[in-house]
């Protein structure tokens, strides 16, 4: 029997979801068109297109307009620069995303600037960086938060009654994940450890947590024993490996069997904050639509648990 309350990021997304389809309602009524979203992927990669499917497929569900442009791998930087550039001219279209990874014959960093920042529902741009960065502790960031750290945020403050004080400590630092969810803690007043590969003594700086995010890219990386007991433990990893009888299996970052025993709660990989990443796009898309008509902007939130905060 599992010790840890199990967070159900399927369930939270749903409602999050829910909270997108109402926006894109009032949106509709208001301005005469719904949000839209424009998903970009280059090439065949299985695992891309199916979380690129499943993004214009909930946007589609959500009441949005939503357009996805499959390109070849080989399509050169320029002719992406240009799709983009389109896009950003379009009226209809409120929000952009490109399905990273990019082929080498295209710069990321120069896909990521080409964006309008209106339109960066990822929340990659320089510019909604730089407007995380520049938020006040307690306030929200009046640029898009990166979707993954988004959703982290919004399952923790339903976790928890306050945040303020909390040892965070993240592992990993990629613009994507990592830097933005120390942000995001900083803001709520944790007190934040921002790990990465050169970090000493990484299980001890990990049993400080009451709050752990892993975002490492390593299967069952983090062990159950670097886990304080009764933290908040989210997984964002998605690592394949191989399983029983040459089938394949998704499994986080983190040690589940051994994490789940020490957490007092935790997401399961798949079915945590996965399912997160994809409402948090479709709420950026919602913002962006409001930003771009002067509308009364939405709020997203995950409602309390009916027996109250865990902790
Ligand atoms: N659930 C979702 O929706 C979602 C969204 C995005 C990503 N992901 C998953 O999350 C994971 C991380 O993604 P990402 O894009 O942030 O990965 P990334 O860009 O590869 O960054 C990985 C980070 O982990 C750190 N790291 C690597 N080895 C380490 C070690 N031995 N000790 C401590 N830190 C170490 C790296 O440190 P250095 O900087 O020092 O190299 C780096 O900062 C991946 O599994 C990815 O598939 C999931």
């Amino acid at each position: 029997m599992p010790k840890a309350r199990l967070i159900d990021g399927k369930l939270a997304a749903e409602e999050i979801r829910g909270q997108t389809a109402a926006a894109a309602q009032r949106i509709l009524a208001e301005r005469g068109f719904p949000p839209g979203l424009a998903v970009i992927i280059l090439g065949e990669h299985a695992a891309s297109r199916a979380y690129v499917r499943t993004k214009t497929r909930m946007a589609a569900a959500a009441g949005f307009l939503s357009r996805q442009f499959d390109l070849p791998r080989e399509t050169s930087e320029s002719e992406l620069l240009a799709l983009i550039d389109k896009l950003n001219r379009t009226p209809e279209i409120d929000g952009i995303m490109v399905q990273l990874h990019l082929p080498p014959q295209v710069r990321t960093a120069a896909v990521i600037e080409a964006i309008a920042p209106e339109k960066d529902v990822d929340g990659f741009h320089a510019v909604n960086g730089g407007r995380l960065l520049a938020a006040s502790p307690g306030q929200q960031s009046a640029g898009f938060v990166p979707c993954t750290p988004w959703g982290c945020q919004m399952l923790l403050r339903r976790e928890l009654r306050n945040l303020a004080g909390r040892e965070a400590v993240v592992v990993g630092r990629s613009n994507i994940v990592g830097k933005p969810m120390a942000l995001l803690l900083l803001n709520e007043n944790c007190t934040v450890t921002l790990a990465h590969s050169h970090t000493r003594e990484l299980a001890s700086v990990c049993r400080r947590a009451d709050i752990l995010v892993a975002a490492v890219g390593r299967p069952e990386f983090v062990r159950g024993d670097w886990v304080k007991q009764g933290a908040i433990v989210l997984d964002v990893g998605i690592n394949r490996i191989a399983g029983e009888g040459g089938t394949s299996q998704l499994v986080g970052d983190v040690a589940f069997a051994e994490a789940v025993e020490r957490a007092g709660a935790i997401t399961p990989v798949p079915g945590g904050i996965g399912p997160m990443t994809v409402a948090c796009l479709l709420a950026n898309t919602a913002l962006a639509a409001c930003r771009r008509s002067s509308l009364e902007l939405p709020a997203f939130a995950l409602a309390p648990h009916a027996d109250g905060p865990w902790a």
